[in-house]
């Protein structure tokens, strides 16, 4: 294992930098966003960063100068900006795995220089670049043919975790900039119905199977990449000469995928220093490049590069994942907050937050710290949340006047969408409204004396009144392009770096996973067969029992 700063330092909560903040946080006490806002006429223009096309405002925080100054302080003391220079240097700072950690090197143009191990990678992912947007053209023009003779109309991306909540959010927030009369559909779970529902009504002939997956290990998606393959070879009547025009594989396993059948000539490469979670803008990316064209998906990448650079030189003060990441650590650590709300007011980004509890929660998911001591403080939130005005109708209530504290997210933009029916541009300012409405009411909330001055009976008061002081970002964009797609997903990805430094875990493997796939694997012969069971646990043992009698066996 490499040796970093962070293996060796004091314990977080040990800090001087931790106590101040303790100190601080006491001091502050019930201090509410109205006392601040009244405080300083300013604060709405003052508190906000921009990074790119996106305007950060962070002026419904529960902080004052102090806190973010103690907070800077914090990441100073844990080293996390040696930690981020590290990673850009494409030194192995996942430590467990002993691995590079450097997606940065997907989105870097053509002629930067990041080594690994005396080796410039720029080069190699240009290469697959190219060879993906030659292969995506060929689709898209309807040049690449199906085994009898027909184009491509369905694309159908096998994977799972990073090999599919990437490319599926991704599809889904560019849908309008996708090539409309080629469909792509994400499958994902073993559980059969989700092939069975993505192939029902295609024709083999005109289908395009890419199985995604960095290991080409994963069960799930080897299971259904053969249960695809005999659906298609079954359909078309044909042998595994037909495999070669329907199926492609991405993935760092070259022998993986020659085993299953696949012509590596047909392989788009990536390389065991991309995560599964930060893979979307690698090969992975495949079937988005496919949708959307190689020029969106280049803009995509330069999104992303945007906000690497501004991470990796932006002084500390506007630094917007330093800070978006010292706000998290400061609301579990002092604040008892468990979880984070990504709330988008944008239907397109439906899958954006699915996307960012792998990107987070698989990441900061850890209670040992680097050199594998148990931590004593908290550490990655339970992320969650979908398009804003949907939750308005569901769970804003608790947000609003439950007793947790849930920091939230609103994503926003400007400008609806270029290709919005006429008629349904209206709609915008009313999305919009409600946008800002609700960070106001999250902040501010209404008091007894607001509400008994509107004439409601006394013992209605305590209900009808809103605390306040609920703490959101607002990041707001004028519309929602590749770019700033590539930006916004480079910002959680940095966001989540800075506070997997603090926390001084690694960001980079997820040991967490693998129980449960062991585990799956020793039950699966008991449900077939019935034997073994005893060694079960005596919840198991019923329940498998039961579900053998279900199935009739
Ligand atoms: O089980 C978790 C995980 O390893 C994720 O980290 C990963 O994104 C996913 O499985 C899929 O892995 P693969 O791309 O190797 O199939």
């Amino acid at each position: 294992m490499s040796e970093t700063r962070a293996d060796a330092r004091t314990p977080l909560d040990r800090t001087p930098q931790w106590a101040a903040l303790a100190k601080h946080r006491s001091e502050l006490g019930e201090t509410h966003l109205r006392e601040l806002f009244a405080a300083d006429p300013e604060r709405g223009r003052t508190h906000t960063l921009q990074v790119g096309d996106l305007h950060v405002d962070y002026a419904k925080h529960l902080v004052t100068d102090e806190t973010l100054e103690l907070l800077r302080d914090l990441a100073a003391a844990t080293g996390v900006a040696e930690l981020r220079d590290a990673m850009f240097r494409g030194e192995k700072i996942n430590i467990t795995e002993g691995r590079a950690v450097l997606h940065t090197a997907l989105r870097a143009p053509r002629d930067a220089v990041i080594e690994v191990d005396g080796v410039n990678v720029v080069p190699e992912v240009h290469a697959v670049l190219d060879k993906m947007a030659a292969f995506a053209d060929r689709v898209r023009s309807g040049e690449w043919k199906g085994h009898t003779g027909k184009p491509i109309r369905t694309v159908v991306n096998i994977g799972i975790g990073g090999s599919d909540l990437g490319p599926a959010m991704a599809y889904e927030v560019l849908r309008p900039y996708t090539k409309r009369d080629l469909d792509v559909r994400f499958v994902s779970n073993v559980d059969g119905a989700d092939l069975h529902e993505a192939v029902r009504d295609l024709d083999p002939a005109e289908t395009l199977f890419i199985v995604a997956s960095k290991t080409f290990t994963t069960i799930e998606t080897i299971t259904n990449a053969v249960s695809a393959r005999s659906w298609l070879l079954d359909g078309l009547g044909a042998g595994t000469e037909a495999v070669a025009k329907h199926f492609v594989a991405l993935s760092t396993n070259a022998q993986g995928v020659q085993d299953f059948g696949i012509d590596t000539a047909n392989m788009f490469e990536f390389w065991d220093w991309v995560g599964g979670r930060y893979s979307y803008d690698s090969a992975i990316g495949l079937s988005l490049m496919i949708a959307i064209g190689p020029d969106a998906f280049r803009e995509m990448l330069d999104g992303f590069h945007l906000v690497d650079e501004h991470f990796r030189t932006a002084p500390p003060e506007q630094n917007v994942p330093l800070l978006l990441g010292l706000l998290g650590v400061w609301y579990g650590a002092f604040f008892d907050a468990q979880a984070h709300a990504v709330l988008p007011y944008s239907h397109y980004l439906s899958k954006f937050t699915a996307y960012l509890q792998q990107l987070d929660m698989e990441s900061n998911g850890k209670s040992v710290t680097r050199d594998g001591t148990p931590v004593g403080w908290q550490t990655g939130p339970v992320v969650w949340g979908t398009p804003g005005t949907n939750g308005q109708h569901a769970y804003y209530q608790l947000l609003h006047q439950g007793t947790k504290v849930i920091p939230a997210d609103f994503i926003g933009f400007a400008k609806p969408v270029a290709d919005l029916l006429p008629g349904l541009v209206a709609q915008h300012d009313l999305l919009l409204a409600n946008f800002f409405a609700q960070t106001q009411a999250l902040a501010f909330g209404k008091t007894p004396e607001e509400v008994a001055a509107e004439g409601v009976p006394a013992e209605l008061v305590p209900h009808k009144t809103f605390k306040g002081n609920h703490p959101t970002t607002t990041i707001l964009a004028a519309e929602l392009t590749p770019s700033v797609l590539g930006q916004l997903v480079a910002l959680y990805e940095h966001k989540v770096f800075v506070q997997g430094a603090v926390w001084n875990i690694d960001s980079f493997d997820q040991w967490g996973v693998e129980l449960g796939k062991v585990l799956a694997k020793r039950i699966e012969p008991v449900l077939l067969t019935g034997e073994g069971g005893e060694q079960l646990d005596s919840s198991t043992a019923e329940l498998v029992a039961r579900y053998r009698s279900l199935r009739g066996r």
